[in-house]
């Protein structure tokens, strides 16, 4: 990279990554002119991620990186943005509710990213990854019935299941919208009085899971999302939210079939 050119590359799935200097950003976001930013970040008055910078050499991918000037965060106005969210029981997947029950709008940055949406949905009661984006393209391409994305759910189901059970679900059931497409399934506990069963669709039909588990005779008791296509929720405490980095936003778009 020479000095004054942003880097221009292509990732693993032939993604732009633009990552440019501080004091360009800086510039290009209206903060200062170029040596106006340059001394900004000399005087101590810049941070990336929380670390004050001061060395003109410092270069920041926009999309990850968090800047601040004197506190206040500065952003470019292009590029599209896509989270995921650990969604708790007890919030509607929608970006407004006419009755002001608690949506997960209230849990992302949606002033931040105006645009941003939901990447399908998890019912009121069931929690984990939920995945928004300002990409249209791209939620379109993960939501696509023909790219059969997995979602792996941890479901508290009740009653004891057997593998016989199990191999229903993995085979296909029958449901009102027709029969599911082959699924993983595996227990991962059991009790007398209820059982943990791990299950992999990919497809997503309402409510898919648990219309699976009550055809089988044992109703959801928690449903929980732990993985969406490539994306892991990880240990991402419930109710919070985080930018997906750069391998997963690829990662993502493979599993769309726009990479
Ligand atoms: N399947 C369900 O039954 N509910 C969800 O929220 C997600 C998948």
């Amino acid at each position: 990279m020479t000095d004054n050119k942003e880097s221009v590359d292509a990732n693993a799935c032939g993604q732009r990554v633009v990552v440019m200097r501080l004091q360009k950003f800086l510039a290009r976001a209206g903060v200062a002119s170029r040596r106006g930013s340059e001394n900004l970040m000399t005087d101590g008055r810049v941070r990336v991620n929380g670390e004050v910078k001061t060395e003109l050499g410092t270069k920041v991918d926009p999309r990850i990186d968090t800047v601040t000037v004197d506190g206040r965060e500065v952003r470019l106005a292009d590029g599209a943005v896509t989270i995921m969210l650990h969604k708790p029981a007890g919030y509607l997947t929608t970006m407004s509710d006419p009755y002001g029950r608690p949506t997960v709008a209230d849990l992302v940055p949606r002033d931040r990213y105006p645009g941003l949406f939901p990447v399908g949905r998890l019912d009121y009661d069931t929690t984990g990854l939920l995945l928004f984006s300002t990409d249209g393209e791209l939620g379109n391409g993960l939501l696509h019935p023909r790219k059969h994305v997995d979602k792996t759910y941890e479901a508290l189901v009740d009653g004891r299941v057997s593998e016989d059970e199990l191999q229903l679900l993995r085979d296909g059931v029958l449901l009102d919208d027709g029969i599911t497409l082959p699924a993983e399934a595996q227990l991962v506990k059991a009790s007398r009085s209820d059982s943990t069963v791990l299950i992999t669709i990919h497809e997503g039909r309402k409510r898919q899971v648990r219309r699976m588990c009550g055809f089988i005779g044992h109703p959801v008791i928690d449903l929980h999302r732990r993985s969406f296509g490539p994306l892991d929720l990880g240990n991402l405490p419930e109710g919070a939210w985080r930018m997906l980095d750069q391998e997963e936003e690829c990662a993502l778009r493979k599993a769309a079939g726009i990479a």
